[in-house]
């Protein structure tokens, strides 16, 4: 096959560990190491044999770039070792991910997005892919997350899991997307404030783009646009019917079921027919 073309890799799965799954949010540089652990024992559990992980940043990444102003870009040099050390929380947090997997006998390598990737204005431009088709193809599970990159207008940028995702997925030609996050699926209201809030088991891309306005805000540093950023970042790899579940990955079991592709509580979104119900 010729290097440089797009390769689809036969069933690939595109799988996001929310950084609210993965770390504590609000206590920095936290990680939730049981999380970690249990969550690379159900990826071993599961049938699936093409995946690619990306996570987020959580309290690694989010707090030090907001800092630093990394996502506004450059304005002066007193940013770079905010730059710097954005990208290393997320080696860090990388590292702990990889680790675990790798204890459970999972070839997991990891890519920095900061390396194969640049931005413009905050959007992918580039992004070398090679390597990682080349790891797919060859059975290995390459692991990418949110980073801080370089920016061809702004200089530099973050660049969310979310949006590496939706991209990934499209280029690669994937199956499924499947979102670990810490609530249970797109809700009629935010779960955590309002207890009358009902799951939505199904919902198409054209009514998610009316529920658009309604969705979440985070309470929390999130400088890559919270649940409602997230969604939207979601919505071109939609487009080109590549289904997305959503699930809760704080409780246990629900992201083998979800990469098993088993009836699992949580939220599935296609270009289908409307067909939104609340439980
Ligand atoms: C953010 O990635 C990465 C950095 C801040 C460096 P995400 O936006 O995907 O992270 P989460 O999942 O919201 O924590």
């Amino acid at each position: 096959m010729e290097e440089n073309a797009i390769t689809s890799v036969s069933k690939l799965i595109i799988l996001k560990l929310g950084g609210s799954v993965v770390t504590v949010k609000g206590r920095l540089f936290t990680p939730e190491k049981e999380a970690i652990v249990r969550l690379a024992e159900e990826i071993a559990q599961s049938d699936v044999n093409s995946l690619i992980i990306v996570h987020g940043g959580g309290s690694f990444g989010h707090p030090v770039a907001k800092q630093y102003e990394i996502n506004s870009g450059y304005r002066d040099s007193s940013q770079l070792i905010g730059f710097s050390k954005t990208h290393q929380a997320m080696v860090t947090l990388n590292r702990l991910v990889i680790n675990s997997l790798i204890d459970q006998n999972i070839p997991a390598v990891g890519i920095q997005p900061s390396s194969c990737i640049i931005t413009k204005s905050g959007r992918i431009q580039v992004m070398e892919e090679r390597p990682l088709t080349r790891l797919l193809r060859m059975g290995f599970v390459p692991v990418l997350y949110g980073d801080a990159v370089f920016d061809s207008d702004k200089g530099f940028a973050i660049l969310s899991g979310d949006q590496l995702i939706s991209t990934l997925a499209i280029r690669l030609n994937a199956d499924r997307i499947v979102i670990g996050a810490d609530v249970d699926g797109i809700c009629t209201a935010d779960p955590k404030i309002d207890p009358s809030a009902k799951l939505i088991n199904h919902i198409s891309l054209s009514e998610l783009k009316k529920l658009q306005p309604k969705i979440e805000k985070a309470k929390v540093t999130d400088v890559t646009g919270g649940m409602l950023g997230k969604i939207m970042e979601l919505i071109p790899a939609i487009e080109q019917k590549i289904p997305v579940v959503i699930v809760n990955a704080a409780k246990p079991n629900n992201i083998c079921k979800a990469l098993n592709d088993e009836k699992v509580v949580g939220t599935i979104i296609n270009k289908g027919e409307d067909v939104a119900k609340p439980n």
